[in-house]
């Protein structure tokens, strides 16, 4: 099948948009992710799966610190979007304008979100691209809205330079992406 068709089949696997903080020495970072699932069907032992791009700054900070913050946005949050998931923490401090407090694992909670768990890094899969991180937990809470941010959603609420930016961001990390996924091959045989 013609790649790109493949890319749109695979679209229809995203969830919810999430945001992803972070922090290492005091430098608080946050991501924005569309590929984040739950990972525990035991309500007090609250488990989430994240995938994380090699050459994003969280993947660094994460793998080191062994936490992360997950946020689930509500649907009147395509600003943060823009503010955390178009260009890297490395150019500067992205959560300067965006409220937030630091959580018991010290990465930020944001103040406006749907909902926020406050994770401990308990294991992990290497996929060349990405690392997926399996996060527990420690600390939970529900902010406002009706409703999470969904994919879709967010395409029709992006303003329209951030819609294509979104799309050269796409295609420039499909790009980097490329090399790495040769890390792990098909057995043959
Ligand atoms: C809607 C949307 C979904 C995204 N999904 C992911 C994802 O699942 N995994 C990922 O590593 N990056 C994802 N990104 C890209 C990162 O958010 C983006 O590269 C970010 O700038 C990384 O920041 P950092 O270098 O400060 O960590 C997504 C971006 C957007 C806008």
């Amino acid at each position: 099948m013609d790649p790109t068709q493949t890319y749109e089949l695979l679209r229809n696997l995203t969830t919810p948009v999430v945001a992803i903080t972070s922090a290492r020495n005091g430098k608080l970072n946050g991501m924005i992710s569309d590929g984040a699932v739950r990972s525990s069907i035991v309500p007090d032992v609250s488990r989430v799966l994240v995938q994380i791009n090699a050459f994003n700054l969280t993947h660094e900070i994460v793998r080191e610190t062994g936490r992360f913050a997950l946020h689930l946005l509500h649907a009147d949050q395509a600003d943060v979007v823009t503010k955390l998931g178009f260009s890297s923490g490395r150019d500067g401090d992205k959560l300067a304008g965006v409220p937030h407090r630091l959580g018991v694992t010290g990465c930020p909670i944001l103040d406006d979100c749907y909902a926020w768990f406050d994770c401990t890094v308990i294991n992990r899969m290497e996929t060349g691209i990405s690392t997926v991180f399996l996060g527990q937990a420690m600390d939970v809470g529900r902010g406002r809205g009706d409703a999470v941010l969904e994919p879709a959603q967010l395409r029709e609420a992006l303003p329209a330079r951030y819609r294509a930016l979104y799309e050269r961001n796409l295609a420039a990390a499909q790009e980097q992406a490329r090399s790495l996924a040769w890390m792990f091959t098909p057995a043959t045989g």
